[in-house]
């Protein structure tokens, strides 16, 4: 008789489960040069708090966690419940893996000291980004970004360690809780995608080396602000009228980025006649971002300056960001240099209705 258990022949009936992102980091080791497992480790920390906010979204609807929380951030923003439970798993998983001194979060005024001041690393994280859409179904996610400290291990971390350009960021992610939970980061050495899959409570490689289109047919804009954009970013929401370009906007930062770097597109939230830094955060939105998109092969910009080049000069700094594909940002860049003139309306006779 065959023997099955050690047979060739028995391993069609036992599909791989693929490679967890565990693994995957620690086969890759060689991407962190000066960490000895810290910085996986950091990594695995962020995972563990993303499946425990992917739970807590799940149930939202049904354990009393949509809505409301009935304060407001140090921007003045509306908290919701998921955006205090989010901060406080994500801070309390960085804490308790202790290779973070400093995390930097959307949810908090002040620069978080964790007491591990022998760990090296420093996060800045949106703990749940596109929170006004948690009511309605509808993706959102989480943005990180990890840094070295500046100041020496073992002393108190300070601004010096989280007013960092992002030129120094050495990993950037973001886990998008939509139709899937999907957690996607760079060290800076490509994009990786990975799904999580329920059952085994594992992240498994699911995208590897993710790399956007040159070119793109989709734009990503609140058009609703238009009467408040510059001549030069109305010029590049005409042009893309005239290129009959789809106009894409969920309002989630991640889901939105996440849609345009698979399919190619470009991503704008421009200066306003309200808002002249635009609305999303430098240290927690752009940059890492801005890092994961040239990584995977596009340009972030906030219209004068590449992103990651920028120095911060306060926790919260809002800066304009327009990132995507290639070829897509540099028409922007035209328009809003006003090197391109959009064609005067011609004649079509509209159908009444
Ligand atoms: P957050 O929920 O973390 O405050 O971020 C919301 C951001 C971003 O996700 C999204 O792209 C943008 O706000 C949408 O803003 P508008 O509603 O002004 O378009
Ligand atoms: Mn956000
Ligand atoms: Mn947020």
């Amino acid at each position: 008789m065959q023997n099955y258990s050690t047979s060739k022949h028995a391993e069609q009936f036992v599909a791989s489960i693929g490679i967890p992102m565990d693994r995957f980091i620690t086969q890759r080791q060689r991407e962190f040069p000066y960490a000895k497992g810290e910085l996986s480790q950091l990594l695995r920390d962020l995972g563990l708090a993303g499946k425990v906010v992917t739970l807590s979204i799940a149930h939202s609807g049904i354990s009393g966690l949509e809505g409301l929380i009935g304060g407001t951030n140090v921007q003045g923003e509306e908290q919701q419940k998921l955006d205090v439970v989010a901060n406080i798993r994500f801070i309390r998983a960085l804490t308790k893996g202790q290779q973070v001194c400093a995390v930097i979060s959307e949810e908090s005024d002040e620069l978080i000291d964790t007491n591990n001041w022998h760990g090296r690393y420093v996060v800045a994280i949106d703990p749940l980004d596109g929170s006004s859409n948690i009511d309605v179904n509808v993706s959102i996610g989480t943005i990180f970004s990890i840094y070295r400290r500046k100041t020496p291990v073992g002393t108190r971390p300070t601004l010096e360690d989280a007013l960092q350009a992002g030129t120094e960021q050495v990993a950037a992610g973001y886990i998008m809780y939509g139709a899937s939970t999907l957690l996607v980061y760079t060290t800076g050495y490509g994009v990786n995608g990975f799904t999580y899959n329920h059952t085994l409570g594992e992240f498994i490689l699911s995208h590897p080396n993710i790399t956007i289109p040159e070119d793109g047919e989709i734009y990503s804009i609140n058009e609703g602000y238009a009467d408040d954009f510059n001549d030069g970013v109305r010029n590049y929401v005409r042009y893309c009228h005239e290129k009959r370009f789809r106009g894409r906007y969920i309002g989630s930062l991640v889901a939105d980025f996440h849609r345009n770097m698979i399919k190619g597109g470009i991503f704008i939230y421009p200066s306003t006649r309200q808002d002249p830094n635009g609305k999303l955060r430098l240290l927690y939105e752009c940059n890492p971002m801005a890092f994961i998109i040239e990584q995977a092969g596009g340009i972030a910009s906030n219209g004068i300056k590449r992103i990651l080049d920028i120095q911060p000069r306060g926790l919260h700094q809002r800066e304009p960001l327009v990132l995507g594909s290639t070829n897509m940002v540099n028409q922007f860049m035209d328009c809003i240099h006003q090197n391109y003139a959009p064609e005067t309306n011609s004649e079509v006779e509209f159908i009444d209705f």
